[in-house]
């Protein structure tokens, strides 16, 4: 074993979190060093008035500002360098992005280019970015992907069809400034999917073979209250709702951005790379199927889990216990009506050879329970289809 084996760490950016947070954010950048902002969003944060609502409060600061809008579901390399060359152009000093996990990711991969150079390829891996990347302050518009928090940056490969992750220190935003009122214009439909995004996240960082005491307590918080406020925000997005799902994803951002993932994550990636199907749909398929062959590898922790999603587990052993945990998440996806197959997001029985490999590659599937096999992989995704 080696020495560094046993050593355990724990990431976070500044959080400043509060209904009307986004009044702040020039203020923030300005105290980052900022006088050229350049702002990373998309065309449909701009539609629900967010970008406006920004520009103003950059402008209370007399803040210059340039915005890229270039940013799709799934962002592709192409989109990143275009973002870094707007940013040079400029001569930018910090990046402000508002958005999903998409302009967060576009963002991050932005600030790896124009501090460190060459292409995005450069760096997928872990701690490939040597380099000081400029103050990058997140804004996030849903509740999901913690992208905002998390030392994680997730872009396609347009050529290879797949997506590359980039991990490391110097990524982790300087702020995650997470305003719950930004929520209220996400759809149902996004709300059900990222905040499934946000429960499989917590759940994959509670049972990873990385989880320790400084994750824990922030998986099982944000378990209980994706389970408490999810399927309420969806039908009601009433401001409890709403705060009950940033602070989930906050708290399970900060669990994963530390423990990383497992098998649901390592299966999901290579469907967005090849389908552009929705990151949360994908999960919400994967999640109940990897659930249940996972469970003989950590059974207690799907008990505690299981807890955590409110269910009555006084006196079941330990393997109904941990059962009561798959129930309660097929629960929650029926009651948010999600798909629950991967037929129906578009995924071809014919490529799951290809899938199957790049999953068993992926980094997380490496802090799963159980690390499966490209032919248990094949048989994950067949069952899925
Ligand atoms: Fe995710």
């Amino acid at each position: 074993m080696d020495a560094y084996d046993s050593l355990q760490k724990f990431e976070v950016p500044e959080v400043i979190h509060g209904l009307g947070a986004l009044s702040i954010v020039g203020r923030c950048a300005r105290r980052l060093g900022g006088e050229r902002i350049l702002l990373v969003t998309d065309p449909g944060i701009i539609e629900a008035g967010w970008v406006d609502k920004t520009i103003g409060h950059l402008k209370e600061e007399d803040l210059k500002y340039v915005v890229y809008d270039n940013v799709v579901t799934n962002p592709r390399d192409f989109q990143v360098e275009t973002g870094a060359q707007v940013y040079e152009r400029n001569r930018c000093d910090v990046i402000v992005a508002v958005g999903g996990g998409s302009a967060i990711d576009t963002a991050k991969g932005i600030a790896i280019l124009v501090s460190n150079h060459g292409r995005i390829y450069d760096y997928e891996g872990c701690n490939l970015v040597t380099q000081p990347v400029p103050p990058l302050v997140c804004v996030p518009t849903t509740a999901g992907t913690g992208a905002d928090v998390t030392q994680m940056a997730v872009i396609t490969d347009s050529k290879r069809a797949m997506k590359m992750l980039i991990i490391g220190r110097a990524i982790m935003p300087e702020l995650a400034l997470i305003d719950p009122l930004l929520l209220q214009t996400e759809s149902p439909e996004l709300i059900a999917a990222t905040g499934m995004d946000t429960l499989t996240h917590a759940i994959e960082a509670y049972v990873s073979s990385l989880s320790w005491t400084l994750t824990d307590p922030h998986a099982i918080h944000a378990i209980e209250l994706a389970s408490e406020h999810l399927v309420h925000a969806v039908r009601y997005k009433d401001i409890p709702s709403l705060v009950g799902m940033s602070v989930a994803c906050l708290e399970a951002g900060i669990a994963f951005s530390n423990a990383i993932l497992g098998a649901v994550h390592a299966l999901s990636h290579p469907l967005g790379g090849f389908y552009d199907i929705h990151h949360g749909l994908a999960n919400a398929v994967l999640l109940p199927i990897v659930m249940n062959r996972n469970m003989e590898y950590s059974l207690e922790k799907y008990a505690r889990i299981a807890k955590a999603m409110g269910a009555d587990t006084e006196g079941l052993t330990i393997e109904a216990a941990a059962r009561c945990a798959l129930d309660k998440v097929r629960k929650i996806i029926e009651e948010l009506e999600l798909p629950s197959r991967l037929s129906t997001l578009g995924m071809n029985p014919k490529d799951i050879a290809r899938l199957a490999e790049l999953a068993k590659d992926d980094i997380c599937m490496t802090t799963n329970p159980y690390c499966y096999s490209t032919e248990e992989i094949e048989s994950l995704y067949r069952e899925a289809w």
